[in-house]
């Protein structure tokens, strides 16, 4: 019996899947996760030192809905420099009844999507129900999709942004703002930004970029931007007053938000309050009072790639779009 596969191109992936229905599957995915229904070891790390850049391994398989697969990602922030994007992820999706691959996509666009779900998801479980200001700090790639699916799940009237480059958020303020019919206000530093009720950074750096004395009570955060070891965008003493939910404790405390603090003793894996999943499934209460101030540690979970990746599997056999090609 011959097998084929379904290859998916950027090409073939742009429009295919939005915002709306990856948060719906994503939320299902952290569900499972809270129950215990998945199978997803921690990311495996290639460091490519002498090139500045690394290739991860992330396996995930969903017990109950039966979908697995793995994705390959790397990160290489030179590339740009030669023409090449910093992160090219491919996905591969497998049949669990009998290995064989059904699906090979271009998981890039995959991987915003599944990251502002999360996002979503988060804000929607932990923030405040009447929040209205959107503070973004970083407003690359992974910004866009945290604000769409933001503004999914509460009733945003304002967005108040800042990037070190000006480049970045004269872009990403005129699409946006035309996109999503916004209030979006540029500041000149970070500290005006986080007079906010929901907080979202996605920036790539490696010693904080917001000062706890910045955060108000009530405040929700999602730290988007670390997911790999020695990153950190928050002032540790954020993390101690707050209520800290990762996505995955072996996750984060590796490569998390959390990582840097646990790794000098400023901050412990006890003090974390949940995983996401958790929270979702109803195992844990989110957020308890008004006042709370309440961080989401996103480091990206394989299980979120792989059913957005099921989802997008599913509608290009709908549309009939990709190419299918012979393997074995
Ligand atoms: N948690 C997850 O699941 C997940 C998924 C994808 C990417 N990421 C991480 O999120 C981060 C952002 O990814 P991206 O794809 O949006 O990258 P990107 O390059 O598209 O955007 C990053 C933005 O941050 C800005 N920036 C850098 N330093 C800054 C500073 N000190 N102050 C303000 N702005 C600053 C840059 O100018 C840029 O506009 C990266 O660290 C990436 O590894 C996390």
């Amino acid at each position: 019996m011959g097998t084929t596969i379904l290859w998916l191109n950027r090409r073939d992936m742009d429009g295919l899947i939005d915002i709306y229905n990856v948060l719906h599957v994503v939320e299902n995915a952290f569900r499972e996760h809270g129950l215990g229904r998945v199978q997803m070891p921690p990311k495996v790390y290639l460091d490519f030192k002498a090139h500045n850049g690394d290739l991860r391994t992330m396996p995930g398989y969903l017990e109950d809905m039966d979908i697995a697969g793995v994705k390959l990602v790397n990160v290489h922030p030179d590339n740009p420099k030669i023409g090449l994007p910093t992160v090219m992820a491919l996905m591969i999706l497998n049949s669990t009844k009998t290995g064989a691959p059904l699906a090979v996509m271009d998981g890039t666009s995959l991987t915003d999507l599944r990251t502002g779900a999360a996002g979503g998801v988060a804000v929607k479980y932990l923030s405040r129900e009447d929040s209205r200001v959107v503070g973004m700090i970083g407003l690359g790639r992974q910004a866009r999709t945290q604000l769409r699916a933001i503004m999914a799940v509460r009733d945003i009237k304002k967005v108040k942004i800042f990037d070190k480059s000006s480049e970045s958020t004269i872009a990403f303020k005129v699409d946006m703002e035309k996109e999503m019919g916004v209030e979006i206000e540029s500041e000149p530093d970070a500290h005006k930004v986080c007079d906010c009720d929901i907080l979202v950074t996605t920036t790539p750096v490696k010693s904080p970029v917001v000062k706890a004395e910045w955060i108000r009570g009530g405040t929700h955060i999602n730290a988007i931007g670390a997911d790999a070891a020695g990153k950190e965008e928050l002032d540790p003493m954020i993390l101690k007053k707050a209520k800290v939910i990762v996505d995955a404790i072996l996750q984060a405390t590796h490569s998390g938000e959390v990582n840097v603090p646990i790794s000098t003793g400023i901050f412990s894996v006890n003090e974390i309050y949940a995983e996401l999943g958790q929270v979702v499934s109803g195992i844990k209460q989110g957020r308890e009072d008004e006042s709370d101030i309440t961080v989401f540690d996103s480091t990206g979970l394989a299980i979120q790639d792989v059913v957005t990746a099921d989802l997008a599997y599913k509608k290009a056999l709908e549309k009939k779009v990709g190419l299918e090609l012979e393997m074995f």
